[in-house]
């Protein structure tokens, strides 16, 4: 009898030696805990739900930074604008909530402009009055209209107009998100709003009377989800020569946009004033990854900077409710120099961390990181536990015409592969950690990525809970959120053949700019 009990006992730890990693994993302390997933450099708000960015200005010398906050949970509910400033884009000061739901309903989403020329008349004190434009849901009849608040105390303090709304709805039941730019050439303030199936543009001299110009997009661009959070901006190529760009955010199901769910489209045109004209006809995606939605560009960054910075909220409405963090949900992307190239005659927009970005590095892993290698493997690393990090490497794809660049541990992984012959990258987080939250962030992100170029630069920035991906200096990217449920510990690029296709690799952790 006692035989049988010990072949017993036997039987049942060779069952449990199936799971052996998982418990080998526990008790070495490497189980993610749930404060693991807030992320180092990215914004994310100290407690509860948070959405869209909202009212990016910058202004004597701080970035502003507004965004979609529900102070009461951690799912999304009335919404509120909450702020944030910083100096550098990345060491993010939380100046607590600015906007409150009132009877006119919820704070959606929104603009800040710089009011100069005080057109509005907001002005009194030696600061020029920083104005919002913002949209009033009404949770009941969903009737939604647009308003405005100010501040002449740099966004300290906010006070709403006490004529609003200054756009009332015209029968649309999507009529949201309006974006306003001030037009030099014809001297007058240009808004950009989401209703439905396209854009409406509209202009005023002082901001509180609204004339009607005209509608984009109808019969343009990606249309399987409702339009959301419009862009509208002029960028100058590397010649010089000048366009307007149009973001567009759309939203919808597990089938829409290019992998699923919330995604965000571009169309480069020219504006006249009245007419955003774009002679595009294919889709083009300021991103292939599920995570990066209603992103759109920081206002008034003074022309000596010349920069066009945008910033997406990374997550994505399909599963964005679901996230397993606790306490706290949503992060911001990181902020993303915009640039547009011309190349053959076609103007594209290339999306790069910006150059802040380097000042986080901590030294470099090692030296002999960056000379020419075959294969490279880094395990049991520090800086991959820290799971904050930057990786820069160049493939030369004359050498190697695929690659696989991979973080894990030995039971869980993120993997980011590319062949030259179908052109495509495919990130793959299906075993990342924990993914049961959504039937959509199993499914593997496709990217496709036809290329003549034979050095092919990749930089990864890795943050925690998430993975951003720049493809040949911001041609592509890719940004992706994932869970895992025990520390990664380790990287590797490797290819199928055995030169030296991997060039100039180097690895740097990054420092903890946001305390929480
Ligand atoms: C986009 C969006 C906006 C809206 C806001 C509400 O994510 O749906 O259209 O203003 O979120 O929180």
């Amino acid at each position: 009898m006692k035989l049988k009990i010990i072949q017993f006992c036997f039987l049942l730890f060779a069952i449990f030696s199936c799971s052996k990693n998982e418990v080998d994993l526990e008790s070495e302390g490497q189980v993610m805990k749930a404060h693991s997933y807030r992320p180092y450099y990215h914004y994310s708000p100290a407690k509860n739900w948070m959405n869209d960015p909202n009212g990016m200005v910058y202004y004597d010398g701080q970035y502003h930074l507004f965004y979609q906050y529900y102070p009461n949970g951690t799912t999304w509910g009335p919404m509120h604008w909450a702020h944030a400033v910083s100096t550098d884009l990345f060491t993010w000061e939380d100046k607590g909530i600015k906007l409150y739901p009132d009877d006119l309903g919820y704070i959606f989403s929104g603009s800040i402009v710089i009011d100069k020329n005080n057109t509005t008349g907001f002005k009194n004190s030696a600061n020029d009055p920083m104005v919002a434009i913002f949209t009033h849901h009404q949770n009941i009849t969903g009737k939604q209209v647009q308003s405005l608040a100010y501040s002449n105390d740099k966004g300290l303090s906010w006070i709403k107009y006490d004529q609003n709304p200054v756009l009332k709805n015209p029968g649309i039941n999507d009529f949201r998100d309006p974006k306003v730019v001030w037009d030099s050439k014809f001297q007058k303030w240009i808004m950009v709003l989401a209703a439905y199936d396209k854009i409406k543009i509209y202009s005023s001299l002082n901001l509180k009377e609204w004339t009607f110009e005209s509608d984009f997009g109808q019969n343009q661009g990606d249309h399987r989800g409702v339009w959301e959070c419009p862009d509208l901006f002029s960028i100058k190529d590397q010649n010089g020569i000048e366009k307007w760009v149009m973001i567009v955010s759309i939203g919808g199901g597990e089938s829409s946009g290019p992998n699923g769910g919330s995604s965000t489209q571009y169309f480069i045109g020219d504006f006249n004033g009245k007419e955003f004209i774009s002679n595009q006809t294919k889709v083009v995606w300021a991103d292939y990854g599920t995570d990066n939605y209603a992103g759109v560009t920081w206002s008034d960054i003074p022309s000596s900077d010349g920069r066009r910075i945008f910033l997406g909220w990374m997550s994505n409405w399909v599963y964005a409710n679901s996230t397993p963090t606790v306490g706290w949900r949503g992060e911001m992307t990181v902020p993303r120099e915009i640039k547009l190239v011309e190349e053959n005659g076609k103007h594209a927009l290339y999306f790069q961390p910006v150059k802040e970005i380097n000042n986080l590095k901590e030294a470099p892993l090692s030296s002999s990181s960056t000379v020419a290698q075959k294969d490279f493997v880094l395990e049991n690393n520090v800086t991959v536990a820290s799971a904050s990090y930057i990786v820069d490497f160049e493939i030369d794809l004359s050498l190697a015409n695929q690659f696989e660049f991979t973080i894990g541990n030995s039971l869980e992984k993120v993997s980011l592969s590319y062949q030259k012959s179908t052109g495509e990258f495919i990130l793959d987080r299906a075993k990342s950690g924990i993914v049961d939250f959504n039937s959509l962030f199993i499914k593997p992100i496709r990217s496709p990525f036809v290329t003549t170029k034979t050095t092919l630069p990749v930089k990864i920035l890795v943050d925690r809970s998430s993975i951003e991906i720049f493809i040949n200096n911001g041609e592509q990217s890719i940004t992706s959120l994932f869970f895992p449920k025990f520390q990664y510990s380790f990287m590797k690029i490797n290819s199928n053949v055995e030169n030296k296709y991997l060039k100039n690799i180097t690895i740097a952790p990054l420092k903890k700019t946001i305390i929480r």
